[in-house]
């Protein structure tokens, strides 16, 4: 197999720099690129009973540039291992970058991914485009070679007004002999819709129809789509540029979008019977998904949002992390989300307290750290009591912190990093709307170093932020207006 020029410089320059940045300067167990930047997921699938993840990939600086698809492989989601950058932009019709896409083990045993070639025409009125097709390249597990007949999906096959611009970021699967995908693209309305193709060998694709449209209701462009059955149910997951706030569902700006409903496949479409955001934090965006082999849908997204790349702490040299995989599945409806359950085995050193009475501040004996999962429980001290508000400081050193909160008057959660001590005049608060769920709320803390993931009520709902305090920070506080009990269970997370 050749490799191109760029491909080699890519992995010379990843091999020689990338050792410069040890492990203590990463989270524990979150990805980051290898040096430089990353966003999106990419291929993130099973190959040779191994989850590989690719993502896209800028290693010679800590900003988003030239897209090259970086690459590691994993047996629990938990241990990286570091493979070398699989795809640079050294083709013609790639040569501005290797967009977001995905990936499928073939029955000849190769691996093929598909992702979106850009390439930068002027068009007639002397403006500058990107123009996206969807591109394929076939593999090892380590190296792959472009398809001679690239690209395998042009913009003569979208439908009538798409936009041959905004159409990128392929997510495969297959069903059977044959093979589907679907594709972002931005149609005659301006907004998004997910193109859906089917093809018997991943190369000739025909274009069956709009699986789902936008109308210019949750955004605008939709990015990343990713398609799948779970629990009975039909799942489409994509990521909007340009949402507007809709009541503390959506926020604005780049936003995350989960359709639930029935799948006609006469139609080609999706009916929609629910819509939710899928994440209602800080820094989420891009999700991917793959189906394991004993049956769980595993999610992973970049655990970061596009409006706050320029904010980065002095000195990193790689940018851009991954969140902890995610098992989903439905209830009542909706979409759940817990870690993967392979996070148990790094758990050690239990700390358990139940029926812990607070009413005002209290830190309880070892329970700190920053890479933990804690589990922390909330009821009223009696059936009469009514308590204003409940918070959980983590990352905490007296100057700093960053807050969980509830307040069970409005069935409201507040995230803060206000103090986390970054220097940054950016969004530092988002409040969601927890479910309902008896006079008790149950929240889940997954701290990494450098991040905070919160799953409340066993997943119904998911909130991630980075944080970006020193990791001396550590301490934990617990606070309350009004009489509380809580049950506290924490764990160190520990890895070798
Ligand atoms: C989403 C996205 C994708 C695109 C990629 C480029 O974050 O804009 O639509 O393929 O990033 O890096």
């Amino acid at each position: 197999m050749t490799i191109s020029d760029k491909l080699k410089k890519a992995r010379d320059f990843e091999a020689h720099y990338g050792p410069f940045i040890t492990d203590k300067n990463r989270p524990a167990f979150h990805l980051t690129p290898t040096i430089g930047w990353m966003n999106d997921p990419n291929g993130f699938s099973i190959y040779k009973g191994e989850y590989h993840l690719f993502y896209q990939y800028h290693p010679y600086e800590t900003k988003w540039g030239p897209m090259h698809w970086g690459h590691v492989k994993t047996r629990d989601f938990l241990h990286w291992e570091r493979l070398p950058v699989a795809l640079a932009p050294d083709t013609e019709y790639d040569r501005n970058g290797c967009f977001s896409g995905s990936a499928v083990e073939l029955p000849d045993g190769r691996q093929l991914l598909m992702y979106t070639g850009v390439k930068q025409v002027r068009e007639e009125n002397g403006e500058l485009r990107d123009r996206q097709t969807q591109c394929v390249a076939l593999g090892d597990g380590v190296n792959y070679e472009k398809y001679g007949k690239n690209p395998v999906i042009t913009s003569s096959g979208l439908p009538e007004g798409g936009s041959p611009f905004d159409f990128r970021d392929p997510k495969l699967w297959r069903e059977g002999d044959t093979y589907y995908a679907v594709v972002g693209n931005r149609p005659a309305d301006g907004s998004g819709s997910v193109l859906l193709y089917e093809s018997s060998d991943c190369m000739r694709w025909t274009y069956k129809g709009v699986l789902a449209a936008c109308h210019n209701q949750f955004g605008r462009m939709w990015e990343c789509p990713d398609f799948f059955e779970l629990d009975g149910r039909y799942v489409l997951l994509t990521s909007p540029e340009e949402m507007t706030a809709i009541g503390l569902e959506f926020h604005a700006g780049h936003g995350t979008l989960c359709l639930i409903g029935e799948y006609d496949r006469a139609r080609c479409h999706l009916d929609r019977e629910n819509v939710q955001a899928i994440d209602y934090g800080l820094d989420f965006y891009a999700p991917q998904t793959l189906l394991t082999s004993d049956g769980r849908r595993v999610m992973i997204g970049w655990m970061q949002n596009w409006e706050t790349v320029g904010c980065q702490p002095r000195n990193v040299r790689c940018f851009g992390q991954m969140t902890l995989p995610r098992e989903l599945s439905i209830r009542d409806g909706r979409l759940i989300q817990t870690p993967v359950r392979e996070l148990e085995a790094a758990r050690s050193y239990q700390i358990l307290y139940r029926n812990v009475l607070l009413n005002g501040m209290t830190t309880l004996q070892n329970v700190r750290g920053r890479v933990i999962d804690m589990t922390v429980k909330i009821r009223p001290a009696s059936q009469s009591a009514v308590y204003s508000w409940f918070k959980i400081n983590v990352a905490g050193d007296g100057e700093h912190m960053t807050t969980i909160r509830y307040k069970p008057e409005c069935n409201t959660i507040r995230i803060d990093r206000t103090r986390c001590g970054f220097p940054h005049d950016i969004v530092n608060v988002r409040d969601f709307v927890a479910r309902p769920r008896g006079g008790e709320i149950k929240l889940r803390i997954v701290l990494d170093k450098y991040s905070m993931e919160l799953f409340v009520n066993d997943g119904e709902q998911a909130a991630t932020t980075v944080i970006y305090t020193d990791v001396s920070a550590d301490a934990i506080s617990f606070e309350s207006l009004g009489s509380v009990v809580m049950d506290v269970e924490k764990y160190d997370l520990l890895f070798d």
